[in-house]
């Protein structure tokens, strides 16, 4: 594991842009494991900004996207799938057929599960994951559960999660209640897994998760066992480990 301590938010989305630029520079058509939230918005912007200048080229990149709320049509303005065309894709060179998020107005979970899971699958696997991490220690939408989920599966959202995501929507009731998740066993077999989290709401769960026990209570905590586990966090977000590193 590695922690890398950035000043602020704009501190850190630059060193997680550099680190994704430097991903894609070496390896044109690697497959990126994207993320939505609020942590990665400066990332995008930052990589769009150079994608401009011509500094990065994504005509050969592959993405696949963590997650998607259950029953929410793409159109849809929370949709992530919206979230992801209006903050990256809209801007930069990707192929729209190179783009995979799971399909939340598809009800059959079944059918979405394994469809997003042969995805993964047929693009050969993740090359570079991006992650936010949520106040409960969610990766992507794996919740806390009593066991780590491995494939692509449908989870019932947290109150706390729902909390969190309430300021995307008008109101709370509409906030979608499941969401489609890419399962533990995608994100640890991608071969780097890049965490960005910012702000002190974070601090007491990164510590959790990066220095407690390795627990599906807390999902984010199976990161420590990956062989390239890279955390870009601001000083706010470290502040509870300030010792340990
Ligand atoms: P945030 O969400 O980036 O909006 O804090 C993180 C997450 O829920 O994974």
């Amino acid at each position: 594991m590695k922690i890398i301590r950035a000043e602020n938010y704009n501190d850190m989305s630059r060193k997680a842009a550099n680190i994704i630029a430097a991903q894609v520079i070496l390896k044109p058509d690697s497959v990126l494991g994207l993320a939505t939230g609020g942590t990665p918005l400066g990332i995008y912007k930052q990589l769009v900004e150079w994608y401009k200048k011509g500094d990065v080229d994504f005509s050969e990149v592959t993405t696949v996207n963590l997650d998607e709320y259950r029953g929410l049509p793409k159109e849809h303005n929370q949709s992530y799938w919206h979230f992801m065309q209006v903050n990256l894709f809209n801007h930069i060179n990707i192929k729209a057929n190179h783009v995979y998020i799971p399909n939340g107005s598809d009800m059959n979970i079944e059918r979405v599960c394994k469809e997003y899971d042969d995805i993964i699958q047929s693009v050969g696997g993740i090359d570079l994951q991006l992650l936010g991490i949520g106040n409960d220690g969610h990766i992507g939408f794996n919740e806390p559960s009593t066991v780590f989920e491995t494939g692509t599966h449908c989870v019932n959202l947290t109150e706390s999660t729902i909390e969190a995501n309430k300021r995307f929507f008008q109101s709370r009731e509409e906030v979608p209640k499941q969401a489609y998740t890419m399962g533990i066993k995608a994100i640890m077999q991608a071969e780097k897994v890049l965490m960005v989290a910012n702000g002190e709401s974070k601090a007491d769960i990164i510590k959790k998760a990066l220095f407690g026990p390795v627990t599906p209570e807390i999902p984010a905590s199976i990161l420590q066992i990956h062989h390239d586990f890279v955390l870009v966090a601001d000083k706010a977000a470290l502040s509870e480990i300030d010792v340990a590193i």
